[in-house]
């Protein structure tokens, strides 16, 4: 599958279409990131969707969301960090590349492509990860997240989360 074409389509959640948005709430659900409630998550905060496609196989997704302030704050707090929720209002996340598209830098593609976005908006963005999932961190610090705090223990389903930060590139002068 090296090299293979693969297409980055970005949409709002609202344009999902009823296949695309059972397809993404599948994908995460397996990639078991949500125990439940995807579809209802994703209306209530889910802010840019990147669907990944080989042909018309749907490969990886991604998102930005735009999580309540009291979720965000309660990540911050149980990470001990030093840095501001404030400061972070959008939060990367839902990605999951499926199992045969692995290996191959999708992750750290849809990270850049999400990255775009935020970016475009002048935004300041938090992401957290398992930390078990190693290739997610690297594709978050290729695309200058940094770690901050420490790790903590997710309520959602006990993982060890870790949280990550990434201030908006500043603008060429
Ligand atoms: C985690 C996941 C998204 C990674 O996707 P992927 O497309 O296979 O990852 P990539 O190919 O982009 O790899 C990213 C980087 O991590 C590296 N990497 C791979 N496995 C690694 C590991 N165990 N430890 C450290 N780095 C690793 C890769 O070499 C690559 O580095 P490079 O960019 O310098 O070459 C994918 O395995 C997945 O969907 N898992 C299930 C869902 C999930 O856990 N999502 C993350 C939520 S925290």
């Amino acid at each position: 599958m090296m090299g293979a074409p693969y297409t980055f389509q970005i949409k709002n959640p609202e344009e999902l279409d009823i296949n695309e948005l059972e397809s993404f709430c599948a994908f995460v659900k397996g990639g078991g990131q949500v125990v439940s409630g995807v579809a209802k998550r994703l209306k209530e905060i889910g802010k840019v969707i990147v669907l990944v496609r080989l042909a018309n196989e749907l490969a990886a997704v991604g998102a930005l969301k735009v999580p309540m302030a009291r979720y965000r704050s309660n990540v911050f707090k149980s990470a001990a960090a030093v840095e501001q929720p404030t400061d972070y209002p959008i939060e990367l996340g839902w990605v999951v590349v499926a199992e045969r598209h692995r290996k191959q830098g999708l992750s750290s593609q849809i990270v850049k492509v999400l990255l775009e976005v935020s970016d475009s908006e002048q935004a300041n963005v938090y992401a957290t990860s398992d930390v078990e999932k190693g290739a997610m961190h690297r594709s978050l610090e290729r695309n200058g997240f940094v770690k901050a705090g420490a790790p903590y223990r997710s309520e959602l389903d006990n993982d060890r989360l870790q949280l990550f930060v990434r201030k908006r590139f500043p603008e060429p002068h």
